[in-house]
């Protein structure tokens, strides 16, 4: 994850150079209390083979960032990477719990 995801998607990256959302922010967003981790990691090869408007949850982050750049990871590396997410607590960046809290309430589920 370091080396594929965290190019974009690492929480210590300052908020200005930042190039996509903390990856726990897309843990927070694809893991509900139901989501197993099968279906997860589905999610996210799915998410990884195509990347596109439809496709994306993360509205708002689509909006910031724009849609995230088409790139070709192996099936296992996507899976290990996953099932890491699921089962590990992520990086958070400082102001992470905040917005987080903010959203929740403003957009009660979308
Ligand atoms: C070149 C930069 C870049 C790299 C590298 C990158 N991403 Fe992203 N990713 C983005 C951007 C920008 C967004 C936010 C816009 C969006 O949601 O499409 C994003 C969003 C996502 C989302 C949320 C999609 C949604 O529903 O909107 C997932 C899941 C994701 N990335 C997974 C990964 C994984 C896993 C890796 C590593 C294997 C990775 N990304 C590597 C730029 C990148």
């Amino acid at each position: 994850m370091k080396v594929y995801c965290y190019q974009c998607h690492d929480a210590t990256t300052p908020e200005k150079n930042r190039l996509g959302p903390p990856m726990i922010a897309i843990k927070r967003h694809y893991i509900t209390t139901k989501t197993t981790k099968a279906q997860f990691i589905a999610d996210m090869q799915n998410w990884i083979k195509n990347p596109t408007e439809d496709n994306a949850k993360m509205h708002a982050a689509v909006a910031r960032f724009g849609v995230m750049s088409k790139m070709v990871y192996p099936e296992s590396v996507i899976k290990k990477i996953a099932d890491y997410m699921y089962d590990n607590a992520l990086d958070a960046p400082e102001w992470f719990e905040a917005h987080y809290q903010k959203n929740m309430k403003s957009n009660k589920h979308k």
